[in-house]
């Protein structure tokens, strides 16, 4: 059956959220309150990079099936199923800001007239979804028929459009058996293609995902202490995620080793999640998340170390390519990227850093020098970076760009460059945590 669906929030999330609820065959109208933003979606275009988003916002903006409003009072009470996918960034003390939560709420609350499922999609320490419903509740005309259900979404940049058709899970985190329908009413489609499903009460639901979060980055940053390992003793960090990786147990997944994790979600929501374990007294859990912070943070450090050892230990005055802004490949999305971390350490160190990136667009900042293309990065460095492995960077061409580099050294801070072939092109190629295969 289809279904009318809001949207509450156009970023990532909810731009995404929108034009699938849309592909699933519901009427959908987003919400913002950003005006430049909700003019660029209802023309059928994307404010973000992100594949396969802008070809579904012009199909069903077109045919009419999706809409986007500033005006919470067109979908107050025309909405079967009200979702909401604001940002929850991270507040002065780390633990998660609910302002736009908290905002939206009260912008839609007072307009609730008759009993309505509201769907929270973001990511939120537990407890909020009750905290939210008392919210509504208490604003709404409809008051107690109003009902909060929690939807977390696993959603990775760059594969956003993908993660919402064809989700690996659904969580439904519901109080009642109406929630329950009305939600495999709205998933019907995913839910006809096997797709696993929990149901569960609103606590867990909001753990889940702070959960999937916690162990991605605890994965991460174990296969980087082990890349220490090696490192300290001679071994080599990619055979030895390849190996343990074969343990069905284990999973070779998020177990690629290098600068470690970044972006908008996974270092504010583990932090988020140490505060609230700190306040529920879970303390061993935040010194878990503490542990995983630091060895992340010291990977950066340590690269930027590793480039200024590489030239005699001074870089002032010294140009200095870096192969990488986004913090990961497939997104133009800069924030907390590692690429970023490390130019701005070797930056304040005294060199001259020209950064390339197939995607990301960096507002002008002293200091870096954002160049048009990767060979106009590498003329005249005197170290090369690899630090955002985009898949063009693996099949670079080391004779030529030897032949534009001052020095032939490179630290591939991904370990995804074929050591070998560089190598023989006359190259010093310095992975952390491969020491015996160089
Ligand atoms: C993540 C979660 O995967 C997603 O489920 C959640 O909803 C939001 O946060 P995303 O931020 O898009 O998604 O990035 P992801 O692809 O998970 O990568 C996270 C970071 O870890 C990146 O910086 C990536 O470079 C790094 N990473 C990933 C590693 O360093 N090693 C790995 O093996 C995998």
């Amino acid at each position: 059956m289809n279904l009318r669906v809001s949207v509450i929030g156009t970023n990532y999330l909810g731009a995404t959220h929108a034009a699938g609820m849309a592909e699933f065959g519901h009427r959908v109208i987003g919400v913002d309150i950003d005006h430049e933003r909700i003019a660029t979606l209802s023309s059928g275009r994307s404010h973000i990079y992100e594949v396969g988003l802008e070809p579904m916002l012009a199909l069903h903006t077109q045919s009419g099936r999706l809409r986007f409003t500033t005006d919470y009072r067109l979908i107050a009470d025309w909405a079967d199923v009200h979702f909401l996918a604001l940002g929850t960034p991270s507040g002065a003390s780390g633990a998660a800001d609910l302002s736009q939560l908290e905002a939206a709420v009260d912008a839609l609350g007072p307009l609730l007239t008759r009993p309505t499922l509201v769907v929270g999609k973001s990511t939120v320490p537990v407890g909020t979804a009750v905290r939210l419903q008392d919210r509504l509740r208490a604003l709404a005309p409809a008051g107690d028929g109003i009902e909060v259900a929690w939807n977390p979404e696993f959603l990775r940049e760059g594969f956003a459009v993908e993660d919402t058709l064809r989700p690996d899970r659904l969580v439904f985190g519901v109080q009642s058996e109406d929630a329950l329908e009305l939600l495999e009413q709205v998933y019907a489609i995913p839910l006809t293609e096997s797709t696993p499903v929990v149901h569960c009460d609103l606590a867990t639901a909001e753990l889940i995902k702070t959960a999937a979060n916690a162990f991605l980055a605890t994965k991460i940053s174990f296969i980087n202490s082990m890349a220490q390992m090696c490192q300290a003793a001679g071994g080599d960090v990619v055979l030895l995620a390849d190996a343990i990786g074969y343990d069905q147990r284990i999973g070779r997944e998020f177990l690629n080793a290098g600068l470690g994790f970044g972006g908008g979600c996974l270092p504010k929501d583990i932090r988020a999640l140490a505060v609230r374990a700190e306040g529920l007294g879970v303390g061993v859990l935040a010194q878990l998340i503490e542990a995983v912070e630091a060895i992340n943070a010291g990977q950066r450090v340590e690269l930027a170390e590793l480039a200024v050892a590489q030239l005699g230990g001074d870089v002032r005055g010294a140009r200095i390519a870096v192969l990488g802004a986004a913090f990961k490949p497939g997104t133009d999305d800069t924030r907390n990227s590692p690429a970023l971390t490390v130019a701005e350490h070797l930056y304040a160190a005294g060199a001259e850093v020209a950064i390339y990136d197939p995607q990301a667009r960096l507002p002008p900042r002293p200091g870096f020098t954002q160049v048009a293309t990767l060979d106009e990065a590498v003329t005249g460095a005197e170290i090369v970076l690899h630090l955002t492995e985009w898949p063009e960077f693996r099949y670079l061409d080391p004779e030529r760009l030897g032949a534009l580099a001052k020095n032939k050294i490179i630290i591939d801070g991904r370990l995804k460059l074929h050591a070998p072939t560089w190598r023989d092109a006359g190259w010093k190629v310095v992975q952390i945590g491969r020491a015996a295969t160089l």
